[in-house]
């Protein structure tokens, strides 16, 4: 390991929501969201497609702002603009995000850059420690469109260590993964936080990866949080609509698609 590589922040943050509501041309897609995730635990949220997942976690990131309520990270509102500066959190986002012009390097090198976080010789000491944590050195110099899916999701990842975050948000990390892709990926976000104390969130519909890394785990649906404890109340939950997005059982004789109009009122 490259001895220059800045050591991972001792401080780490908890997130607070509170009576977060967001609407787009006035129609509500999260509605009336309180939670709270402690510092250092691995926060995981799932729900179905179209839920307000992904709107939510970009409101922690920063990257919305709330048509009222807040969000606060440690005591910081995440709406001034001292906040980004003052703590650093990174998003991975659900396609990766990735610029294709650019190599997995620079990729990996833009934000360390921009924010003159050193020489660049030290940028390169980051960069090359990411990329080992996540085995990809041999792809340093390869470009997005020349990597696999699993691969682009790993350099996403790296590409958020390099911040050296005290906040990470994932959203979907295992989609479209293999499922020993997937149990690896979850296995790098389990290890990072006990590596780092990171405070971690995760958006997935992937309930292996929920079940076998949630501290605690929150169920959205519709905007609103429909459910919030710990794993082992999700593993049985009296709540039939949780059960069955959970254990979807497959019904060939009486097919699902037939009444989706009737679950769509
Ligand atoms: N910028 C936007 N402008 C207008 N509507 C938006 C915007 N972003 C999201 N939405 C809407 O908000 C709702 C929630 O979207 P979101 O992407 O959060 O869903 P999700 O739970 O992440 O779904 P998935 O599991 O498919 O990723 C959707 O109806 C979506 O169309
Ligand atoms: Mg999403």
């Amino acid at each position: 390991m490259a001895e220059s590589v800045t050591p991972f922040p001792s401080k780490t943050f908890g997130v607070t929501i509170e009576k977060l509501y967001k609407s787009f041309d006035g129609v509500p897609v999260l509605k009336d969201i309180n939670l709270e995730v402690k510092p250092g635990e691995i926060f995981v949220i799932m729900g179905p497609s179209g839920s307000g997942k992904s709107v939510l976690l970009k409101h922690v990131a920063g990257l919305e702002q709330p048509t009222s309520g807040r969000v606060l990270i440690g005591s910081y509102d995440v709406a001034d603009p001292g906040t980004r500066q003052r703590i650093h959190l990174a998003l991975v986002f659900q396609a990766g995000a990735l610029f294709n012009s650019m190599t997995v390097y620079d990729n990996l090198a833009l934000y360390p850059r921009e924010h003159r976080l050193g020489t660049e010789p030290h940028i390169r000491d980051r960069v090359m420690h990411a990329l080992q944590i996540l085995s990809l050195e041999k792809a340093v110099n390869q470009f997005p469109a020349e990597l696999s899916g699993g691969m682009k999701k790993r350099v996403a990842i790296a590409r958020a260590l390099v911040t050296d975050p005290q906040l990470l948000l994932y959203d979907e990390p295992t989609s479209e993964l293999d499922p020993v892709m997937s149990a690896t990926i979850t296995e790098i976000i389990a290890a990072l936080r006990d590596q780092t104390a990171v405070t971690t969130v995760v958006v997935t519909h992937d309930r292996g990866i929920a079940f076998a890394i949630a501290d605690r785990m929150a169920f959205i649906m519709d905007g609103r949080i429909r459910a919030i404890g710990q794993v082992a109340d999700f593993k049985n939950p009296a709540d039939g609509v949780i059960a069955n997005f959970l254990n979807p059982v497959i019904d060939l004789k009486n097919p699902r698609f037939k009444h989706l109009e009737d679950n769509h009122e």
